[in-house]
């Protein structure tokens, strides 16, 4: 059965340009239940362990170095079908490419500032969310 959790960051461009109060909207109105939530700003070495299975790829450099370039908003969310359902609502990784009126689609600028991230698994969820919140910190 998949797991009711994802995890998701507003990237900086998004956080930059204002657009994390609508962003957030649209996830709350899409019925997910924020569990956790922080404003951090990246060192590029954190942004690189949070890639870490990216490393060696060509976009790696640019994308820990566009990650590490201002405040992200780290979150997990919970609901049923969490992964699948928050991968519908955020759209393709391209955001030339992804549906009308997701997330990326509508506040994305390019592949690497593509607006927001979201787990690909339910076992990438709990990883990337324990990168940021300690069981302490989730409600
Ligand atoms: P995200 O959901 O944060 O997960 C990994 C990120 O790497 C992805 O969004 C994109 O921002 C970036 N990415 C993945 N593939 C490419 C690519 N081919 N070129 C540039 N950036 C990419």
């Amino acid at each position: 059965m998949a797991g009711k959790r994802t995890f998701t960051m507003i990237k900086p461009s998004a956080v930059a340009a204002g657009h994390a109060g609508d962003i957030l909207s649209m996830i709350e109105k899409a019925g997910f239940r924020l569990v956790a939530m922080k404003l951090v700003h990246l060192s590029k070495h954190q942004a690189g362990l949070f890639y870490a299975e990216h490393d060696g790829k060509s976009f790696y450099e640019d994308l820990t170095r566009f990650m590490s370039s201002g405040p992200i908003i780290a979150a997990i969310l919970e609901k049923e079908e969490a992964v699948a359902e928050f991968r519908k609502l955020i759209g393709a990784t391209d955001p030339s490419k992804a549906d009308a009126g997701t997330v990326r689609k509508l506040y994305g600028i390019s592949m690497t500032e593509n607006a927001v991230h979201g787990s690909d698994a339910d076992a990438t969820a709990e990883r990337e969310g324990s990168f940021y919140f300690s069981q302490l910190d989730r409600v």
